[in-house]
C-alpha cells in the first residue's frame, strides 16, 4: 500500500468506523458464536503472496465482525465501561503514523513532555494535592501505564524496594531474602483481583483486611491486622486501597487508613480504576479526600474518561521512590540531558523499556470536550444510573444491594441464588442486553453498569422492561413446577 492507495483506504476506514459506531444499536450486543469458531473460517498459515485489501475489508465483516461483543453498544451494561471518543480514535492514529517509542526524553522529546504535562493538567482536574504534580519543580509526578493491575504492581515493586532498603538500613546482616520473606503487603477483601496477582509477581504475601457491612475497609480493621502481623515479627509495608470496588463501587475510608500508614511506613497506593474520572466532578470530588496520605494514586482514563484503552494514569508523590527502584542504565539509553533534572525518562517508571504517544490521546478528549464537556459525560452516566435504580425499587420483588454513588447498580431479585442465575442466564442468553453478575458475601447479585458513551434514558427503559419481561417468565415458569 503507498501513500495514494493509504489516502483513499483510510477514508474508507473512517467511513466505515464511523458507520460501525453510528449504528451499533443495530447489532446484537452479544454474538452467538461458540468457542473455536474463528479456526475453521480462515486458512491454517499466513498467505505467501500478497492478498487484496477488499478481500479483507469483507472479511471483517463475515469473519470478526460475528465475534465480537460490542463493548460501545447502549446495550452494553457488563464489567465497567471501556472509553471510547472519536478526538482519541483520531489521536491514536496519529501515534500509530508517528510511532516513536518514547522511553526516555531523547528518544522523542515531545512525548515525554506532552505526558508529564498532560498528567499535571489531569491532576489539577481532579484536584490533586500539588505533591503529586511535576509543574514547578516538585517532587511528583505522573506517568501513563497500560493498565491497573501494572500501576499497582510498579507501586508495589517500588514499595518493596523501599522496605528493603529500611530494613537494611535498620540491621545490616539482613539479606534481601529475609526480608521479602517477612513483608506483607495488604487490601480490602473487594480490592480487584490485579492486587493479589501482583503480589504473586512481586513474590510477597498479601493479606485481605475485611470490609464492613457497606462493602468499605475502615482503619480499626487494618490497625487490628497490622498489630497481629507485626507481633508475629512480620513487616507491613503496602497497602491498597480502592475507590470504587469492581464488586459494588464502595469506598475505603481513606481518612482513617491514610493516617494509619503513614504512621507505620506503610506504602499507600490507591486504586480507583473505575470511579476516579468522577473526581473531575466537584461534587464527587469527597470521595477522593484522603489521597494526601497516599504514596501513589491510579485511575483508568481509558474507562470513563473518554480516552480509548489503553491510558491508565499513575502519579506519585515522589518520583525518585520509582526511579531508585527501577534503574538500570546501560550506554545505549544514556543522553545528555538525563541528570539535568529538567525531565525525567519515563524507561524508569515502568515495567517495560518501550511506550507509546499515549499522550497524545489525552490532549485532543481534553482540548475537544473541555473539562464541562467531560464532566457532562459524567454526570449523563451517573443520572442513568439512579434512573435505573428508581426503577428497580418501584418494582418490590427486586432489591437493590448497594449504594448507588457512581455509574454502577447491583441488584437482584429477592430470592434464592439460583433463581438469580436463572434471570441472568436468560437475560445474556436473549442477546438483547449484556450484564455480569458479582458475588457479595455469598448473594448472587447482577451488576448494571451505564457503559457506552451514547446510552440515553430510551436504552435503560428497554432494558428494565426486558429483564421484567424475563423475570415475569422465569418466576411463571417457576410456579408451574
Ligand atoms: C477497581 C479495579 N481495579 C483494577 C482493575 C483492573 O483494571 P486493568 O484492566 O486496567 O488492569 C479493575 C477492572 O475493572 C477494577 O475495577
Amino acid at each position: 500500500m503507498d501513500a495514494t492507495e493509504f489516502r483513499r483506504r483510510g477514508k474508507e476506514m473512517v467511513d466505515y468506523v464511523a458507520d460501525y459506531l453510528e449504528k451499533i444499536e443495530n447489532r446484537q450486543v452479544y454474538p452467538d458464536v461458540e468457542p473455536g469458531y474463528l479456526r475453521p473460517l480462515i486458512p491454517d498459515s499466513a498467505p505467501e503472496e500478497p492478498e487484496r485489501y477488499e478481500d479483507i475489508l469483507k472479511d471483517v465483516e463475515k469473519i470478526i465482525m460475528p465475534g465480537v461483543t460490542h463493548w460501545h453498544s447502549p446495550y452494553f451494561f457488563a464489567y465497567f465501561p471501556t472509553a471510547n471518543s472519536y478526538p482519541a480514535l483520531l489521536a491514536d492514529m496519529l501515534s500509530g503514523a508517528i510511532g516513536c517509542i518514547g522511553f526516555s526524553w531523547a528518544s522523542s522529546p515531545v512525548c515525554t513532555e506532552l505526558e508529564t504535562v498532560m498528567l499535571d493538567w489531569l491532576g489539577k482536574m481532579i484536584n490533586l494535592p500539588p505533591q503529586f504534580l511535576a509543574e514547578k519543580e516538585g517532587e511528583g509526578g505522573g506517568v501513563i501505564q497500560g493498565t491497573a493491575s501494572e500501576a499497582t504492581l510498579v507501586a508495589m515493586l517500588a514499595a518493596r524496594m523501599k522496605a528493603i532498603h529500611r530494613a537494611q538500613s535498620e540491621n545490616k546482616n539482613l539479606t534481601q531474602g529475609d526480608i521479602i520473606d517477612r513483608l506483607v503487603a495488604y487490601t480490602s477483601d473487594q480490592a480487584h483481583s490485579s492486587v493479589e496477582k501482583d503480589s504473586v509477581i512481586a513474590g510477597v504475601k498479601i493479606k485481605h483486611i475485611p470490609t464492613d457491612d457497606t462493602f468499605v475497609v475502615c482503619g480499626s480493621a487494618l490497625k487490628k491486622v497490622l498489630n497481629e502481623d507485626k507481633a508475629a515479627g512480620l513487616i507491613p509495608f503496602f497497602f491498597c486501597a480502592t475507590l470504587g470496588t469492581t464488586t459494588c463501587c464502595s469506598f475505603d475510608k481513606l481518612l482513617e487508613l491514610g493516617p494509619i500508614c503513614n504512621q507505620e511506613n506503610i506504602w499507600m497506593h490507591i486504586d480507583a480504576a473505575y470511579a476516579g474520572s468522577a473526581f473531575i466532578c466537584p461534587e464527587f470530588r469527597y470521595l477522593l479526600n484522603g489521597v494526601e496520605f497516599a504514596d501513589s494514586f491510579n485511575f483508568n482514563p481509558h474507562k470513563w474518561l473518554l480516552v480509548n484503552f489503553d491510558c491508565s494514569v499513575m502519579w506519585v508523590k515522589k518520583r525518585s521512590d520509582l526511579i531508585c527502584a527501577f534503574k538500570i542504565d546501560p550506554v545505549y539509553l544514556k543522553h545528555d540531558h538525563q541528570e539535568s533534572g529538567l525531565i525525567t525518562d519515563y524507561r524508569h517508571w515502568q515495567i517495560p523499556l518501550g511506550r507509546r504517544f499515549r499522550s497524545l490521546k489525552l490532549w485532543f478528549v481534553f482540548r475537544m470536550y473541555g473539562v464541562k464537556g467531560l464532566q457532562e459525560h459524567i454526570r449523563k452516566h451517573v443520572k442513568l444510573a439512579h434512573e435505573f435504580k428508581d426503577l428497580v425499587l418501584q418494582d418490590d420483588r427486586f432489591e437493590i444491594c448497594a449504594d448507588v454513588i457512581l455509574g454502577l447498580v447491583c441488584f437482584r431479585l429477592k430470592g434464592s441464588n439460583e433463581l438469580n442465575e436463572a434471570l441472568l442466564k436468560s437475560i445474556n442468553s436473549a442477546r438483547k442486553i449484556h450484564l455480569v453478575p458479582c458475588d457479595m458475601r455469598g448473594k448472587f447479585v447482577l451488576r448494571f453498569a451505564i457503559c457506552a458513551r451514547t446510552v440515553e434514558s430510551t436504552h435503560i427503559q428497554f432494558a428494565w422492561k426486558h429483564i421484567t419481561m424475563l423475570a415475569n417468565e422465569l418466576l411463571r415458569s417457576q410456579k408451574l413446577q
